[in-house]
């Protein structure tokens, strides 16, 4: 069984999949440009597991350091996190998210072709579906209009990696669609670390706590749900890397091209997630509602059937372990990677 390759291996949902990879028997390599990661959490990892990754300090878009990397490391696979991913930035950088997303696909696919490795799983989003055409999501809901480029990213990428495998199919090609990562590693010591006044609800909301920031804006209280704020699906991010080892097994079937979402099928407004942090940490976190944001929708959850059914995962953790695992990581690491 050959190596796995990590792109964006150093980032928040790379990091736990690779602590879930190599407790689960797998060699891994790591790949990462640290344009949004720390590498103090190498050691993190290694904490944990008792086992350093390989790392590679390397753009995706760089073809010299991919040939590198597939010359050197034995890779069989590859799980590719590596992307630009706020959404607002996105807005206001259009090219560098296609540059980066798509033009360092491309690369990386090309680089995995010449040497023979023709399996890729691919961090895609529930932002495919734009305006869901229904909830829950099925993986046939059809996909939607994107509201931003980094969403249109994630789109194209999989009609790119799906026209890929279509015309050879020796690729075995998963795109895996991520519903709301959020969480942390038990033990507090790896967890996501947002440059700046973080976008999403979780980190906005963990800094709240800490006392960083005063208090969380609620971004709307009149869409049609049932106490009028965001529904999302809010899924542990250890559960989602046990759902990337899963879909490692399945690609040794050479199972084609498969779509599976990542969700636990169960919605939660952003005042029930105030609520279940409140209680599950006994901190009080101050809110105002504020305007709705632009390009958000009323609600946004899976149906996660298929991939119990073919991957034989399922979402274990409930929203109070993701509220619970959050906070240990901020208290842990108030300023994150930088403590
Ligand atoms: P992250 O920013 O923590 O991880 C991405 C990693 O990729 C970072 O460590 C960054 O340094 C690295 N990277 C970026 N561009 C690179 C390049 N050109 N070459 C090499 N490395 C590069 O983000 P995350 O939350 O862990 O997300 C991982 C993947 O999952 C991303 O593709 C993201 O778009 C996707 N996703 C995330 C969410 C979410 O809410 N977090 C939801 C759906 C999909
Ligand atoms: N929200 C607030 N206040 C905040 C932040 C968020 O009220 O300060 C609300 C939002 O309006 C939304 C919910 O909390 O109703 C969740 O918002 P997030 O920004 O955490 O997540 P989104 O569902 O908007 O977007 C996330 C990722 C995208 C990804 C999408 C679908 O950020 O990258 O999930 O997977 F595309």
């Amino acid at each position: 069984m050959g190596k796995i390759l990590v792109t964006g291996g150093a980032g928040f949902i790379g990091s736990h999949t690779v602590v879930e990879l190599q407790n689960a028997g797998r060699e891994v390599v790591i790949l990462d440009n640290l344009s949004n990661a720390n590498e103090k959490v190498l050691g993190r990892i290694e904490a944990i597991t008792g086992k350093a990754p390989v790392f590679y300090k390397a753009d995706i878009r760089d073809r010299e350091a991919l040939e590198e990397i597939f010359t050197k490391e034995d890779i069989n696979a590859v799980i590719h996190f590596a992307g630009l991913k706020a959404v607002g930035e996105s807005v206001a950088k259009p090219w560098e998210y296609y540059e980066n997303n798509i033009g360092g696909t491309l690369t990386l696919v090309d680089v995995m072709r010449k040497h023979g490795c023709k399996n890729i799983i691919f961090s895609s989003s529930a932002t495919v579906y734009g305006n869901p055409a229904f909830v829950p999501i099925t993986e046939e809901c059809p996909k939607g209009q994107c509201t931003n480029p980094y969403g249109w990213t994630k789109s194209m990428l999989e009609q790119i990696l799906s026209d890929i495998q279509k015309a050879d199919n020796e690729w075995n090609v998963i795109l895996l669609r991520y519903f709301n990562p959020i969480g942390a590693h038990k033990s507090g010591t790896i967890g996501e670390n947002p440059n700046g006044i973080p976008n999403n609800l979780m980190p906005y909301i963990t800094q709240v706590a800490v006392g960083k920031l005063k208090e969380l804006g609620v971004f709307g209280n009149d869409y049609d749900t049932h106490d009028g704020t965001g529904v999302r699906d809010y899924i542990h991010v250890v559960d989602l890397a046990i759902g990337h080892v899963k879909a490692l097994d399945k690609i040794s079937d050479n199972p084609g091209l498969k779509i599976y979402n990542l969700g636990t099928g169960q919605g939660y407004s952003v005042l029930d997630i105030v609520k279940n942090f409140e209680e599950a940490n006994g901190v009080k976190i101050p809110y105002s509602i504020k305007e709705r944001r632009p390009g958000d929708i009323a609600e946004c959850y899976a149906d996660a059937s298929l991939a119990k059914k073919e991957l034989g995962w399922t979402a274990q953790y409930g929203i109070r372990e993701m509220c619970e695992d959050s906070w240990r990581w901020q208290k842990n690491n108030p300023n994150g990677y930088d403590d």
